[in-house]
C-alpha cells in the first residue's frame, strides 16, 4: 500500500491549532503516513515532526536525534509525557511550520514518555538530553500548542514580522 504524498503545513493553518485524535488502528495506514512523516522530517532536516504538521490531526510523531542521544528514529503513537524532578532548562527552539521563527523556551529538563509502537504496544523511556526536548515540542503540537505560545514576550515581538508574512502568504 502506497501512502499519499505528504507535504509540510505551515503557520496559521486551523490543523497546527486543533487538538489531535488518539490513534485507534495500528493498520497500513497508520505505517503509510508514519513513512511519509520520516520522509518529511529528512528532506526539511528536522529533528521531530508531528501529524498534524502534515494535515492529519492524529497523536503521532517522528523524532530523528543524533545517535549520542540514544534513539536514532523515534516513532511514538498516543504519548502521554511526565515531568521527572524540577529542574527546567532553558533553550532555543524553531518549528518546521514557522520557518525562520525561533525563540527560547523554558521546559522541563527531564521527562519520561509513554507511547505506542506502530503495532500499538507500549513503552516508557526517560531523558534529561535534547530529546526530552524534541519530545515535548512534539507532544505539543498534538495539543495545538506552538513555540510562539510558549516564547519569552521579546521573541514573540521579534516573530511578529514573520508571522503576519506567513499569514499573508497563506491568504494570497
Ligand atoms: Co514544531
Amino acid at each position: 500500500m502506497s501512502a499519499a504524498p505528504r507535504r509540510i503545513v505551515l503557520f496559521p493553518a486551523a490543523v497546527l491549532r486543533r487538538r489531535a485524535a488518539e490513534v485507534t488502528r495500528f493498520d497500513d495506514s497508520l505505517r503509510g503516513l508514519v513513512d511519509e512523516m520520516v520522509r518529511v522530517m529528512r528532506e526539511q532536516e528536522g529533528a521531530g515532526l508531528a501529524a498534524p504538521q502534515v494535515g492529519e490531526s492524529l497523536r503521532v510523531f517522528v523524532t530523528e536525534a543524533r545517535p549520542e542521544e540514544g534513539e536514532a528514529l523515534g516513532v511514538h503513537v498516543n504519548p502521554v509525557i511526565e515531568i521527572s524532578g524540577d529542574e527546567t532548562d532553558l533553550m532555543n527552539e524553531g518549528c518546521l511550520s514557522l520557518p525562520e521563527i525561533r525563540g527560547d523556551i523554558r521546559r522541563p529538563a527531564a521527562v519520561t514518555i509513554t507511547s505506542s509502537d506502530l503495532e500499538g504496544r507500549r513503552h516508557a523511556r526517560t531523558s534529561d538530553g535534547m530529546i526530552a526536548r524534541i519530545w515535548q515540542h512534539e507532544f505539543d503540537h498534538l495539543e495545538g500548542v506552538l513555540i510562539v505560545d510558549r516564547m519569552a514576550p521579546v521573541d514573540r515581538m521579534r516573530a511578529r514580522k514573520s508571522l503576519r508574512a506567513l499569514e499573508r502568504s497563506a491568504g494570497a
